[in-house]
């Protein structure tokens, strides 16, 4: 079976099994490899990608259902060697430890700030509830979201 997708603004066919999971055709497939396989069950957020602008888990999404999407993932974030504001932000303020759970977090995030661009503490937290952190504690990673409006208030 073929199926249309956009990655990253790539046009690309795949061809393959309908049932593999979007996660595994990012990474086997296409060799992308910043969304992360950690639970593979969707409960801890490390496989998040964009589907339609939607922040959702690549590991519960069977590629077949996925036909003519436009995907984005971590590796389509920010142009090439650049790091979007939120990403600057994360490295500032020493967020990443282990990693893993980083570009999932990221993506749900960008998402999230998209449609609410200055959100309270409380509706941070409550953005990240699908994304699970083993090492931070979270405070650091609220913390760099909501420096974001500090920066935009002091420009
Ligand atoms: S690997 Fe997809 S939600 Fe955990
Ligand atoms: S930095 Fe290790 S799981 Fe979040």
């Amino acid at each position: 079976m073929s199926i249309s997708l956009n990655i990253n603004g790539e046009d690309r066919l795949y061809h393959g099994d309908p049932r593999t999971s979007l996660l595994d055709v990012l990474r086997d497939t296409y060799r992308m490899t910043g969304a992360k396989s950690v639970c593979s069950a969707g409960f801890c957020g490390a496989c998040t990608v964009h589907v339609d602008g939607v922040a959702v888990p690549a590991c519960l999404r069977p590629v077949g259902l996925l036909d003519g999407a436009a995907i984005t993932t971590i590796e389509g974030a920010a142009p090439l060697d650049t790091l979007s504001a939120l990403q600057a932000a994360f490295a500032e303020h020493d967020v990443v430890q282990c990693g893993m759970c980083f570009p999932g977090m990221v993506m749900s995030l960008t998402a999230f700030l998209r449609d609410a661009p200055a959100p309270s503490r409380a509706k941070v937290k409550t953005a990240m509830v699908g994304n699970l952190c083993r090492c931070t504690g979270y405070e650091r990673i609220i913390d760099a979201v909501m420096s974001l409006q500090d920066s935009e208030s002091a420009a």
